[in-house]
């Protein structure tokens, strides 16, 4: 679908401005929000969408509305002009998680777990909402500086539609997807569970637990093998947290956190057992250097973001440990 063009007038009230997102639904844009000039995040479906897609957007729009947390993206408005049904949020200012870890591989221990807090905050608060987010993965982590958010409940289930959670039970990215899905079973919450027990370990190994070099391979790889410990990637981590993301990628979902809430609370208990080590702050400056250096060169205004980015998590970890 052709992009439209900054300056265009979209729905009487949205002035576009450039685009900043195109996935699998539709295309993201800044946009002003007329009259009063707000900037915000609009997704916009193709004029094209099939009477599920619509429906599945819909029911996005839906599950974000129920949600008021500083961890879930805010819905502003939804809709439908010029025959395409669109979505207006507030515009998140800063990179993917996937766009980081692209730039970086791991992360400094306390960044790691400051995102994990924050997402597993989001997300006990959707499920408390009765939302099931179902695609919990990188690219659907925004990094602002109130910390992370979670976007893109294209993929949600509402509490009362539970007939959806079986259907398109295995729509979504592999290495996220929790095993029960895998098989097609019915998921609940500890699907998504499972979903930040993956990002955690990538965050912290440099590397997914699960790959293979086609959806297959890493589908059989999530379904029968257990992951390299992490601590083989990386001595530091204590075994507390090892056993955190060991317990989040459990395949039985009966031997995983019964909750995210649950999963934050032995989560901060394990931190709090971590001596945490000087080590931690000082690899947040030093990761991937020669990376960042060509960053700097090649692509000015990415770094600006991941830099705004790395010092703000550099600041909240000092604050933490206070
Ligand atoms: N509120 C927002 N503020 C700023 N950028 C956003 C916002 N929402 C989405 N984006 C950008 O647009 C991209 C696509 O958004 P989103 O994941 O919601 O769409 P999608 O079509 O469902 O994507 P996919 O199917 O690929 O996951 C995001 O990765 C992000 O870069
Ligand atoms: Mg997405």
């Amino acid at each position: 679908m052709k992009p439209l063009e900054p300056g265009t007038l979209f729905g009487d009230r949205y002035e576009i401005l450039e685009a900043v997102g195109d996935g699998g639904m539709g295309q993201v844009y800044r946009a002003v929000q007329l009259p009063l000039g707000q900037e915000v995040a609009i997704k916009l479906l193709g004029t094209a969408a099939t009477a599920d897609l619509e429906e599945r957007f819909e029911r996005e729009a839906h599950a974000t509305a129920r949600l008021d947390h500083p961890g879930c993206v805010r819905i502003v408005d939804f809709g439908r002009a010029a025959e395409r049904q669109f979505i207006a949020m507030e515009l998140l200012r800063g990179p993917t998680l996937a766009e980081v870890l692209l730039e970086t591989g791991a992360l400094a221990i306390a960044q790691a777990t400051h995102i994990t807090r924050d997402l597993l905050g989001a997300i006990a608060h959707a499920h408390g909402r009765g939302v099931l987010h179902r695609d919990v993965k990188p690219a659907n982590v925004m990094l602002v500086e109130r910390g992370a958010v979670l976007i893109d409940f294209g993929l949600a289930t509402l509490r009362d539609d539970a007939h959806l959670t079986q259907a398109g039970a295995c729509v979504g990215s592999p290495s996220y997807i929790a095993p029960e899905r895998l098989r097609g079973e019915p998921a609940d919450e500890r699907a998504d569970v499972y979903s930040v027990g993956v990002i955690l370990y990538e965050m912290l190994g440099g590397m997914r637990p699960f790959i293979g070099s086609s959806s297959r391979e890493i589908m059989e790889s999530a379904l029968a093998r257990p992951p390299r410990p992490l601590r083989v990637l990386r001595p530091e981590i204590g075994a507390a947290l090892e056993a955190v993301v060991a317990r989040a990628l459990a395949k039985d979902p009966a031997r995983r956190y019964v909750s995210a809430a649950a999963m934050l609370g032995a989560l901060e208990v394990a931190l709090a057992e971590r001596a945490l080590p000087g080590a931690a702050a000082s690899s947040t400056s030093s990761a991937s250097g020669s990376t960042m250096l060509q960053l700097v060169f090649t692509e000015p205004s990415r770094w600006a973001r991941l830099w705004t980015w790395l010092r703000y998590g550099t600041w909240r970890w000092r604050a933490h440990r206070a």
